[in-house]
C-alpha cells in the first residue's frame, strides 16, 4: 500500500519507518523543513534505540517531504500522528489534527481512509468524520473515513513496543475499514481488537491514565512505607506477584513526568468534569504526582532546616532514562525549587542538558552544567538521582563519599539496595525504605 503519515514525531516516525519495514511504500510528513532535512539524510531527530538503523534498512520503501500536496496525492490511506498537546485549562488542542485534515481533502480529489494515531479524546474522530463529511458535500468520491487507531509505544523502547504490540487497538464506522485494518497489521504478531470509534478513543486515556494511577498509589504506598518502617521494594514485589495487580508501574520514586501520562491524565479530568462525571481517581492521581515530585527537597530540608548555600548534584534531567525528552520530567520542578531556596545546583545528564539548559541557562552558584556524573559530585553536599540511567549505579558509595566528603545521597528513582551503603560513610536516602546511616 501507499501510505503517507502526516507528522514525525514518535509516534509517526516509529509508524513511518516500522510500515516500510513491513514493505509498504509510505511517505513521512511535516511542517518542520530541519527535521525533514534531517530525514532525507537518513538521520532520526529522535534519540530512539534501533530506529535510524532500521530507517536505513527501509530506506527504499521510505521517503519524507514537507508537501503536503506531493504527500497525499496517491495515497491509499493517511496515518494523522500529529501532537495534542495539553492547553492552559487542561484539555487537547486539536488545530494541528483538524489543520491535518483540512490539508487531505484540499489535496485529493478522491477520498480514502484516514486513521487518527493521535490521542484525541473520546468524541473528537466523530467530530472529524463529520467535518469531512461536510466538505465532501454529498459527493461520494470524495468520502473519507476516519478510523481510531491509538498507539501505545513508550519512548526509549518505541521499535519494540510498535513491532510487537501487546494489542492493536482499531476503532471503526464499517465492516470495509476493519478488514483494511486488519490486513494492514496481519503482519504483526498481536491481537487487532476493532471497536466502535469512541471506544477505541477512550481505550488510550483509560490505559495510560490507569498507568500513571498505578505509579501514584505505589508512591503513596512508598510514602507510608516511610512513616511506618516498612519496604517499598518488598511491598510491591509482593503486590505484584498477584497475577491480578501485575509486577509492572509499580516502581516507587519521585513521580511520572514524559509526553503522556501529565497530558492524558489532565485531558481525561478536563473532560470527565466538562460531562459531569469527575474521574475523582484521576484528579488524585494527579495530585499526588505533584506533590511526589517535591519528595526529595522535603526530605533534604526536614533534615537541613534551609537548603540556602548548600551545593547540590542533580544526577538526571530526563523524564526516564534512554531519552533526551524533557518534558513534564521532575527535574524541571526539583531544579526550580533548589533555586528558589538558594541552593547551588550542579546537573548532569547523558542525554538531556542542551535542551535543559534552554529552560535554565547557567548561571554561576546557582544552575551548573557538570561534564560528568562525578564531577557533578565533586564537592557537594548531596547529590539528587532523579533519574535511573545505568551509568548512575556504577558510581560506587565508597565513590559519593571520596568526591563529596560528609556525602548525603537521595536517591529518587531507587537507583542501588541500601544496603549496599552500610559502612561507606555515605548517608542514603530512598523513596519508602529505610535510611540507610
Ligand atoms: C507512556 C506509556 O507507557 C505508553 O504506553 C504511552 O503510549 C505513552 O506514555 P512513556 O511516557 O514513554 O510511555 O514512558 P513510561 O515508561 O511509561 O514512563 C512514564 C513515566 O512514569 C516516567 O517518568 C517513569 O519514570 C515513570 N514510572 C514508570 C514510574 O515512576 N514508575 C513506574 O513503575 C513506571
Amino acid at each position: 500500500m501507499n501510505i503517507t503519515v502526516c507528522g514525525t514525531g514518535y509516534v509517526g516516525l516509529v509508524a513511518a519507518v516500522v510500515f516500510a519495514a513491513k514493505g509498504h511504500k509510505v511517505v513521512g510528513l511535516d511542517i518542520d523543513e530541519a527535521k525533514i532535512a534531517m530525514l532525507k539524510a537518513g538521520k532520526s531527530p529522535l534519540f530512539e534505540p534501533g530506529l535510524e538503523k532500521l530507517m536505513g534498512e527501509s530506506a527504499e520503501n521510505l521517503r519524507f517531504t514537507v508537501d503536503y500536496r506531493d504527500a497525499y496525492a496517491d495515497a491509499d490511506m493517511v496515518f494523522v500522528a500529529v501532537p495534542t498537546p495539553e492547553k492552559a485549562d487542561g484539555s487537547a488542542e486539536l488545530s494541528y489534527v483538524m489543520a491535518a485534515c483540512d490539508q487531505i481533502a484540499e489535496s485529493r480529489s478522491e477520498g480514502c481512509p484516514v486513521v487518527i494515531k493521535s490521542t484525541v479524546p473520546p468524541g473528537t474522530n466523530a467530530r472529524i468524520q463529520e467535518y469531512f463529511d461536510e466538505m465532501a458535500d454529498g459527493c461520494a468520491n470524495r468520502s473519507f473515513e476516519v478510523v481510531s487507531n491509538p498507539e501505545f509505544l513508550s519512548q526509549g523502547t518505541a521499535l519494540r513496543d510498535m513491532l510487537y504490540p501487546s494489542r492493536i487497538i482499531v476503532g471503526v464506522q464499517s465492516e470495509k475499514a476493519a478488514s483494511l485494518m486488519r490486513e494492514l497489521y496481519r503482519p504483526f504478531d498481536a491481537p487487532v481488537m476493532v471497536m466502535d470509534l469512541c471506544s477505541a478513543e477512550l481505550v488510550k486515556y483509560a490505559s495510560n491514565d490507569f498507568l500513571a494511577l498505578k505509579i501514584s498509589y505505589i508512591n503513596e504506598i512508598a510514602n507510608l512505607c516511610d512513616v511506618v518502617g516498612a519496604d517499598i521494594e518488598n511491598v510491591a514485589a509482593g503486590m505484584g506477584a498477584d497475577p491480578r495487580i501485575g509486577e509492572k508501574f509499580l516502581r516507587a520514586g519521585i513521580g511520572y513526568g514524559g509526553s503522556c501520562f501529565p497530558k492524558d491524565t489532565k485531558a481525561l479530568h478536563w473532560l470527565s468534569t466538562c460531562h459531569g462525571h469527575e474521574i475523582k481517581t484521576i484528579k488524585a492521581t494527579i495530585e499526588v504526582n505533584t506533590a511526589q515530585k517535591t519528595l526529595l527537597v522535603a526530605k533534604a530540608e526536614d533534615r537541613h532546616g534551609s537548603l540556602a548555600g548548600k551545593r547540590i548534584a542533580v544526577l538526571g534531567l530526563t523524564f526516564k532514562p534512554n531519552t533526551d525528552d524533557l518534558r513534564d520530567a521532575p527535574s524541571l520542578d526539583v531544579v526550580g525549587m533548589l533555586r528558589d531556596k538558594g541552593a547551588v545546583s550542579v546537573l548532569f545528564d547523558p542525554c538531556g542538558m542542551p535542551a535543559f539548559e534552554r529552560r535554565y541557562p547557567a548561571q554561576p552558584g546557582v544552575v551548573e552544567y557538570a561534564e560528568s556524573a562525578r564531577a557533578a559530585l565533586a564537592g557537594a553536599d548531596m547529590a539528587f538521582i532523579l533519574t535511573e540511567w545505568e551509568e548512575f549505579s556504577s558510581i560506587e558509595p565508597e565513590e559519593y563519599a571520596a568526591l563529596m566528603g560528609a556525602a548525603e545521597v537521595y536517591d529518587g528513582r531507587n537507583v542501588y539496595e541500601p544496603a549496599a551503603f552500610g559502612g561507606s560513610g555515605v548517608r542514603y536516602i530512598s523513596i519508602g525504605r529505610p535510611v540507610v546511616e
